[in-house]
């Protein structure tokens, strides 16, 4: 089973994680619409210069072109002019052919720097669109901590205790019916077994002392009655039939009136406000209850007196069960090893599962007080 605090623990890291992860890459995609800014205005800046320099270039093609000409014209009629204009023709135009491999060759460095650029700001549009997108998944990641997860360990914590509480309910029913098979064989199981020899004997006599059969015969009857009692009574602690027959106060006046007889411990039964219609699962659960503390009583408590209390409040049923003997420590008992206690420890979990409150208090040599208080929905 999964610790509920580690379990939070554990979320809290994640939670913190994904903050430090979030703003990281909010730093990251802030930087990167810098980035994105200062590139652009660049490329700007290069596409301007390009510009520029391409009408410089076509400029200084045009003068190149115009000083070679002069230089032609002048190489080609040099009788007419001065060996200085010459030679400043051929000076002229040799400059401007350097100046325009120059421009060119900024020109290209440019066109490079340009297409860099571009390339470029593709990249950093695309981790800003990337950063965008991760932002929006971690917001989403921080929404589901925050709400669902917390929803989540709820339901798990929820869960949790149904199985803890359905484990050992079925270990309880495991138990009980342990139990049933014990008293079939300690009871009903060998008093048919007991029928079969006894009428074994009495078919015997039959040819050896007729005058005894009838007696045994009569002995025979008393065995097969109580063997019937027997098997009653299992069918009832298995089911207590009145209940559903007669509802809960009938059903429950039958059975003490039936232990007080069998047992001969006196017990009164108080109750208090409007008796009105239960749910068959509490009805059933707080009949259990009292049966079980009045198994108890005549099975440990030495008691010569039981007082039952049932109070029927508007949103709950209280009661109690308190007997005068001679009252056992309840830690302990239920701190014994697996195997035992399963009376309690069934008390105890048919009052959680209805949501319900459930408490023994015992004084030693005073007597014990079993208290139980179940919430219902009156219909
Ligand atoms: N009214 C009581 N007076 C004195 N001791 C009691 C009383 N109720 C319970 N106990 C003590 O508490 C122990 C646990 O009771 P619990 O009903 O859980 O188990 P159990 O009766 O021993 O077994 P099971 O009910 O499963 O047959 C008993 O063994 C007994 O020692
Ligand atoms: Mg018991």
């Amino acid at each position: 089973m999964i610790e509920l605090s580690y379990l939070d623990s554990i979320i809290q890291k994640v939670k913190q994680v994904v903050e430090n992860s979030k703003e990281e890459i909010y730093n990251l995609s802030e930087n990167a619409r810098q980035e994105y800014e200062r590139a652009k205005k660049e490329l700007e800046q290069v596409k301007e210069e390009i510009k520029i320099t391409i009408e410089e270039v076509d400029k200084l093609e045009r003068e190149y072109i115009k000083a070679r000409m002069k230089l032609m014209e002048v190489s080609r009629n040099f009788k007419f002019f001065k060996e200085e204009d010459i030679k400043n023709a051929y000076e002229v135009a040799h400059s401007k052919q350097i100046e325009l491999i120059n421009r060119r060759e900024k020109e290209k460095l440019l066109r490079n720097t340009r297409d860099h650029l571009e390339r470029y700001i593709k990249n950093v549009e695309r981790t800003i669109k990337r950063s965008e997108e991760l932002m929006i998944n971690i917001n989403m990641v921080m929404k589901i901590l925050n709400n669902e997860l917390s929803a989540l360990s709820d339901k798990i914590g929820e869960l949790q205790q149904f199985q803890a509480l359905g484990l050992s309910v079925i270990s309880a029913q495991e138990e009980e019916r342990r139990r049933i098979a014990r008293d079939i064989h300690d009871g009903p199981a060998q008093s048919l077994a007991n029928i079969v020899m006894r009428s074994e004997y009495i078919l015997k006599l039959m040819e050896v002392n007729p005058s005894m059969v009838k007696e045994e015969l009569f002995a025979l009857i008393e065995l097969v009655r109580k063997s019937l009692a027997d098997v009653r009574k299992i069918i009832f602690d298995l089911r207590p039939m009145s209940l559903d027959d007669l509802g809960l106060l009938p059903a429950l006046k039958r059975y003490i009136e039936q232990y007080q007889k069998e047992y001969g411990i006196f017990v009164e039964m108080i109750v208090m406000g409007r008796e009105y219609d239960l749910d068959s699962s509490i009805s059933i659960a707080v009949f259990r209850i009292i049966q079980e503390s009045l198994n108890n009583v005549r099975k440990y408590a030495k008691a010569t007196q039981v007082i039952i209390k049932l109070e029927y409040l508007s949103e709950k049923i209280n009661g109690s069960v308190r007997d005068n003997g001679c009252g056992f420590d309840v830690e302990k008992a239920l701190a014994k090893k697996e195997g035992s206690a399963f009376g309690i420890m069934g008390m105890r979990e048919r009052v959680q599962l209805l949501n319900g409150k459930f408490e023994i208090r015992s004084v030693i040599g005073k007597g014990t007080e079993v208290i139980f208080s179940i919430p219902v929905n009156k219909k």
